[in-house]
């Protein structure tokens, strides 16, 4: 049956850790996947995760199914975290909230949703560079996608005029993806004025914005401050619909919770599009994993647990911001001319170095330094330990 299936490529993220599975030198690194690790190289499990476990155990939970969109007390935690506790489209009932199999699911759902219901042109568009699982999400799910400036190679910062004129030229009624923070691979997020001006002509374009929050918390260490643009949207009368993801802030990568919404503009819409939600779920996996969301809930609905987590993912967002500090300092202790400045003005998770592919190559082959072909770097995995290597083996590759 098979005969004409042709081998495809390894995934060009999750394909890097099984060639640094294979490598057998000591000193190798694993710069590939978006993963935290602590300063010794380790997963690092939160404390907070774990303290909700023993409290789940307590409680002695059955493992019937969840209901179709996860439960209630989940779906209100999580666009609690994204919108404050206190914002009008909760209070309002104008969120159609469901738990989504953390970010890719929800991205997901939210494909399946727009492809099938959006009233306008379906093409989404997508920054350049985006995640490199954007454009396989959305095309699987039947909608077209497009493109529009974000990046500047020559100032490894943000093409801020660029992306104005592109988005200036979208047709009208079309979906605009935006990371809400921390945006990947180019860790090169707008500031807060930009945000504003964005917004602006995305409303003036009648643009309907599809944001993916992934790093909650992991840019600037507060989950607030990092949910800015999505509240600035909202606020300037923005029907977003957002994606959100457990797997960095709270360290629960294979427990696959996260979120979907669709804002609307009142609770009998967001009900209607609710239950077109659920059909959907329902044809592609039936009903979401319990596990992580329960740890999630716990952690959220529990006072203590929620101020040890905004400690923990704080933490977490401070080591990396000092090793980005590290990474340039040693990089000029080797003696590079280049200006590496960008490894600390750029956040979040990621730093897109402006390697090109043959330094990448010569990185991993004569370095077993383990990273994405675009020159993308997880600061996750950079540690106080093995940054010295790193610093020479990047200035080996670049002088
Ligand atoms: C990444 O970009 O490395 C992460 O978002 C993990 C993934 O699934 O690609």
């Amino acid at each position: 049956w098979w005969s004409g299936v042709q081998m495809g490529p390894p995934d060009a993220i999750l394909g890097v850790t099984e060639a640094f599975k294979r490598d057998t030198n000591p000193n190798k690194i694993n710069l590939g996947v978006g993963a935290y690790r602590d300063d010794n190289g380790k997963p690092y499990v939160l404390p907070c995760v774990r303290k909700a476990e023993d409290q789940l155990r307590a409680k002695n939970l059955d493992k019937e199914y969840s209901p179709i969109s996860g439960t209630p007390e989940f779906c209100k935690h999580s666009i609690e975290l994204a919108l404050s506790e206190n914002s009008d489209v909760i209070k309002n009932g104008l969120n159609a909230t469901v738990q989504g199999i953390s970010g890719t699911g929800s991205l997901r759902v939210g494909a399946a949703f727009l492809n099938g219901f959006f009233p306008g042109n379906k093409v989404v568009y997508l920054p350049t560079p985006s995640w490199g699982n954007h454009t396989p999400i959305f095309k699987h799910a039947g909608l077209d996608v497009k493109s529009y400036k974000y990046y500047d190679a020559k100032t490894c910062g943000l093409d801020f005029q660029g992306a104005l004129d592109d988005i200036s030229k979208m047709p009208e009624k079309s979906i605009i993806l935006l990371h809400a923070c921390a945006h990947n691979p180019t860790g090169v997020d707008p500031n807060q004025e930009q945000w504003a001006e964005l917004s602006q002509l995305v409303k003036k374009r009648n643009l309907y914005v599809f944001f993916d929050m992934a790093y909650q918390g992991f840019a600037t260490g507060s989950v607030d401050n990092d949910a800015f643009a999505v509240r600035q949207f909202i606020k300037d009368g923005h029907q977003i619909c957002l994606a959100q993801s457990y797997a960095k802030n709270m360290g629960l990568y294979g427990e696959r919770a996260g979120a979907f919404t669709v804002v609307g503009p009142s609770k009998e819409e967001a009900d209607r599009v609710m239950s077109q939600l659920k059909i959907l779920i329902r044809a592609l996996y039936s009903n979401p994993p319990i596990n992580g969301a329960r740890i999630v809930t716990e952690i959220l609905s529990d006072p203590k647990l929620k101020s040890d987590w905004l400690q923990e993912v704080k933490g977490m967002a401070d080591r990396i911001i000092s090793v980005r500090t590290k990474l340039r300092d040693n990089l000029k202790k080797e003696g590079s001319s280049r200006n590496w400045e960008h490894i600390t003005n750029q956040i979040g998770m990621f730093c897109f170095t402006g390697m090109i592919p043959e330094q990448v190559e010569k990185l991993i082959k004569e370095h077993s330094v383990y990273l994405t072909k675009d020159g993308r770097i997880s600061m996750a995995g950079v540690t106080s330990k093995n940054v010295e290597y790193l610093a020479h083996a990047m200035h080996e590759v670049t002088k």
